[in-house]
């Protein structure tokens, strides 16, 4: 069966990560969670002290992006890969919400998208690989075979996301969550770098009111008549 690139873009919390996988272990495809990578740095400027809610060092970030190395190690156990950080596993911490209300004004700095990129597309250089983020279908591998965008309102995508905090036992509250979903949407959306976009031949999926199972079926269909 030939290989083939699928990428999976949409706004925060859409569930692209639970498809992405769920395909990649059935078709035996590589997973690349590429939203971990930009956590993963955002993680790395917030030990350095490089950003906060009120300063970012931007020049400094850049600076010292040659001393970030990111790689992706499968665990068996898990049935996916995590991301380590300099050597050091980050996979629950990137998750946390001090990251997640920095990220995206990491994600929005050219250099920053630069490297991820080029680490992107090698991973996908030989295809059989599901990656998921913003910017897959349109900057990432354009050629891809199977292109997938996700919504869902964004009461919904804040609901989900409010449950993972709780199951990881993290204080936010509900409110806190929506926000941070809204403000990373409008900063996606809005960047002047490969802003979140739908591609012109991307297939929208609103999973608003579909099970996990109706959605994995509705994606792995569209993939088996590609590779077919
Ligand atoms: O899981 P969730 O949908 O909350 O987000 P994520 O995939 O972990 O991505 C976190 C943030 O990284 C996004 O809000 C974007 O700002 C940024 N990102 C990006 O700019 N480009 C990508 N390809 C993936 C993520």
């Amino acid at each position: 069966m030939k290989k083939i690139t699928i990428a999976i873009d949409g706004f925060s919390s859409t569930g692209k990560s639970t498809i992405a996988k769920e395909l990649a272990a059935k078709l035996k495809y590589v997973y690349v969670d590429s939203g971990a990578m930009y956590r993963a740095v955002t993680l790395y400027a917030i030990q350095r002290n490089l950003i906060s809610e009120d300063k970012f060092f931007k020049k400094e970030l850049i600076k010292e992006l040659k001393q970030i190395q990111l790689v992706f190690k499968f665990n068996s156990a898990l049935g996916f890969a995590e991301i380590y950080l300099n050597g050091v596993n980050v996979e629950t911490e990137i998750r946390n919400m001090k990251v997640s209300r920095l990220v995206s004004k990491v994600a929005e700095v050219p250099e920053i998208r630069k490297k991820l990129v080029e680490q992107q597309q090698k991973m996908g250089k030989y295809k059989g690989v599901v990656m998921d983020g913003r910017d897959i279908g349109t900057v990432v591998f354009p050629d891809a075979e199977l292109k997938i965008f996700m919504t869902a309102s964004a009461e919904k995508r804040a609901k989900r996301r409010f449950d993972e905090f709780m199951e990881r036992g993290e204080q936010v509250t509900f409110e806190e969550t929506l926000k941070n979903v809204e403000y990373r949407d409008y900063i996606d959306t809005t960047r002047k770098d490969s802003p979140l976009v739908k591609a012109k031949d991307a297939i929208e999926i609103d999973n608003s009111t579909l099970t996990k199972a109706e959605q994995f079926e509705k994606v792995y269909k569209l993939a088996l008549e590609i590779i077919r």
